[in-house]
């Protein structure tokens, strides 16, 4: 028998999930699998279609996770200065990309390029020679590194900038219809020093911070159940791990999940390297910063800071599809799985059982992405191998919240350069093992190619 106390909380504990449900959303008549096909993050999806969406915690979360949370947050859009007596402990650069995460990742979201002519503001360039070192990480460049800092303080020289021009081309679908592509061509200016002419660069634009935690929390067997290194399945598709080096444990071998080449485990390895990287702050994962002597080995970010920016990266919601039960985004999808997209951009993953940490432990997630470098063809390699993706594959990235982008980042470009201006142009530059698929779509008719994009702006 139900005691009157025990009552009272069931009565209570519904009235609070339907008020949760309906204070997000409008009331509408959902069977089960629209519903699920909502929750691109699982339990960590947040109803929010506003140019906040990426920016949301997720659930569950205990006070002491939402304090740090927001410790998090603050450092995240944290603009940081040079060192002074005022600001002694903490000190911006002396080379840099930008004074904030939040600079590139404007809302937690994607970064753009700049208008040709113009300074790079939310992308930046990865530089090497050809080799490895004893990490089998990228070698960096003598007087430079392993990224081209545009902008430093005052008194230090910037290593040097970077000017974008653009080729444009066309292809013809199967109907006659021209699609007009932009090709990127770059050209080093301003650099303080030589750069070696075997220089290897790699250009990204920032991508979004949402979701991260459930990528990090995959289970190791739902990505390595997608993989077939050496097509064994014959179907012109491999899907490789990138295995890479953890610079937190000291281990190498681990699977790559993050960035365009995946070239990082975990979210934490990566706000560190952002850190001394894009920002030019120093922690205690990587004390040096790369060709400067001025501010020699000292740790300027504690770790109980980089933690909270990290669990502030992990606990970011990830925006709820919209419109699943239209009939144009469903016959959209089938296209997408038909066209063979979804071989790359898989639909569904799990997360690992985490006891420790309720919140992401058990999730079913619709990220569509395996999280395997695949070569993409020669029209977009950049030549630049990174650990085990050589210099022709890519991460196929997650499409999930991806319809949001113009109204989160006041923009659609799309690949790791940008050069894509909407998402037909995005799937022409898709070659190499992603050709067949492409071949599919030019086939379609114009109808089931806006049906296609209709169905990417409900993600
Ligand atoms: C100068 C621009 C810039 C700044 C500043 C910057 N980022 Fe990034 N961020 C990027 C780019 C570009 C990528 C993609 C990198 C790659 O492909 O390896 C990225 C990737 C990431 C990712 C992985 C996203 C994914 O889907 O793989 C996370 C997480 C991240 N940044 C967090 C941060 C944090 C935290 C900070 C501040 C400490 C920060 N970033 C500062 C440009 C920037
Ligand atoms: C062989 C694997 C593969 C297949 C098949 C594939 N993709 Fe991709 N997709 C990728 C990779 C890898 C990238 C990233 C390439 C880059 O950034 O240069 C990508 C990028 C994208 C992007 C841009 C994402 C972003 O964040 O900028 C979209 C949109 C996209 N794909 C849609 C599709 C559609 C639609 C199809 C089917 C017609 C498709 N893809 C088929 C691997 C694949």
């Amino acid at each position: 028998m139900i005691k009157p106390k025990t009552y009272i909380y069931i009565t209570f504990f519904l009235l609070a999930t339907t008020s949760i449900i309906y204070s997000c959303r409008k009331p509408q008549t959902l069977d089960d699998s629209e519903l699920d096909e909502r929750m691109s993050g699982g339990d960590c999806t947040v109803f929010d279609e506003s140019a906040g969406a990426f920016g949301n915690v997720i659930g569950g979360l205990t006070d002491e996770d939402q304090r740090v949370h927001d410790v998090g947050d603050g450092f995240f859009s944290k603009t940081f200065v040079p060192f002074s007596t005022n600001s002694p402990a903490v000190g911006l650069g002396p080379l840099f990309n930008q004074l904030s995460c939040a600079r590139c990742h404007i809302n937690e979201g994607r970064g753009t390029v700049p208008a040709s002519g113009q300074p790079l503001q939310s992308m930046f360039f990865k530089l090497s020679v050809p080799g490895v070192d004893a990490y089998g990480a990228p070698l960096p460049v003598q007087g430079y590194g392993i990224q081209l800092q545009d902008k430093s303080i005052a008194g230090v020289n910037p290593e040097g900038t970077m000017q974008i021009s653009y080729s444009y081309l066309s292809e013809k679908l199967a109907d006659g219809t021209d699609i007009q592509l932009r090709q990127p061509i770059y050209q080093f200016d301003n650099l303080y020093t030589t750069m070696p002419a075997n220089v290897l660069y790699s250009p990204r634009i920032a991508r979004p911070n949402f979701g991260m935690g459930l990528i990090e929390a995959i289970s190791e067997e739902s990505i390595l159940r997608n993989a077939d290194p050496n097509d064994a399945n014959g179907d012109g598709i491999s899907g490789k791990v990138n295995y890479v080096y953890d610079y937190i444990t000291r281990q190498g071998n681990c699977i790559g999940r993050i960035g365009w080449k995946a070239a990082v485990p975990n979210i934490k390895n990566q706000v560190a390297k952002a850190l001394n990287e894009d920002i030019g702050i120093t922690t205690s994962i990587f004390p040096v910063e790369y060709e400067t002597t001025q501010q020699g080995g000292k740790i300027e970010l504690p770790d109980s800071i980089v933690k909270a920016l990290t669990f502030y990266m992990k606990t970011l919601a990830v925006p709820a599809r919209r419109n699943v039960k239209d009939e144009t985004v469903k016959l959209g999808q089938k296209l997408f799985k038909a066209s063979g997209c979804v071989k790359c951009h898989v639909d569904k993953h799990e997360t690992a059982t985490d006891v420790s940490f309720k919140p992401l432990s058990g999730q079913i997630i619709r990220p569509y992405s395996d999280f395997l470098l695949h070569d993409m063809g020669p029209a977009i390699a950049d030549g630049r191998p990174e650990f085990d993706a050589s210099g022709y594959e890519w991460r196929t990235p997650p499409l999930w919240g991806i319809g949001l982008n113009q109204r989160v980042n006041g923009n659609t470009n799309l690949l790791h350069d940008g050069r894509a201006r909407n998402y037909i142009e995005a799937i022409m530059w898709h070659g190499g093992e992603a050709q067949t698929a492409k071949d599919n779509f030019k086939k379609l008719t114009k109808t089931e190619r806006d049906a296609l994009v209709k169905f990417l702006e409900s993600l």
